[in-house]
């Protein structure tokens, strides 16, 4: 059986996510968009198989980041994927998206789609270098504070 942990930068490491890391991953999601997720939901989703979910995280298992994935058939969608403000611009989510595309290899998926609001150049410089090129547009796709709602950008890679 392929083992199923990553190396991360920072000492960290990545692997799947357990029930108890739920608290932190929807305290870790509600700091890092609009929208938070309950802690209930994560934690269903954590326990489901069709949305496998990895986590970088410290050896006190302190979560710096998380992503979460939901497998439909040849094609996997990135749901969500959220680094901790404190450990950004380190590589960390970038090796959570290699860690997903490696883990995926004992799935049927061949394509990882995901959609990400137009006004988040962050998130698209790192989709961007993984790979990841833009297919289509959702427009008034994302609600914002302002009730301007946001463009989402739909981006797919193949997995190989
Ligand atoms: C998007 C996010 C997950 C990136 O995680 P991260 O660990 O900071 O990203 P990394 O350090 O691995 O960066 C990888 C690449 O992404 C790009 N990138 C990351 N942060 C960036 C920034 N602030 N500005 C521009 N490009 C950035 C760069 O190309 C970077 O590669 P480089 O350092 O060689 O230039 C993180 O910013 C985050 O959690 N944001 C809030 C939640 C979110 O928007 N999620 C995506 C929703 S679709």
């Amino acid at each position: 059986m392929m083992l199923r942990s990553w190396m991360a930068p920072l000492g960290l490491h990545i692997e799947p996510a357990q029930p108890r890391d739920a608290d932190a991953a929807a305290k870790l999601h509600a700091a890092s968009f609009y929208r938070g997720w309950p802690r209930e939901d994560l934690e269903a989703y954590v326990l489901d198989s069709d949305t496998p979910t990895l986590v970088a995280c410290d050896k006190h298992r302190k979560l710096a980041g998380f992503a979460m994935l939901r497998l439909l058939g040849d094609d996997v969608e990135l749901m969500t994927i959220a680094v901790d403000p404190k450990f950004r611009g380190k590589g960390v989510g970038e090796a959570l998206l290699k860690a997903c595309f490696e883990d995926l290899l004992m799935t049927p998926a061949r394509r990882m789609l995901l959609e990400v609001a137009a006004d988040n150049p962050a998130a698209i410089r790192l989709y961007e270098k993984a790979g990841f090129k833009q297919i289509s547009e959702r427009k008034g796709y994302y609600a914002r504070p302002n009730g301007q709602p946001a463009t989402a950008l739909v981006m797919a890679r193949d997995l190989n």
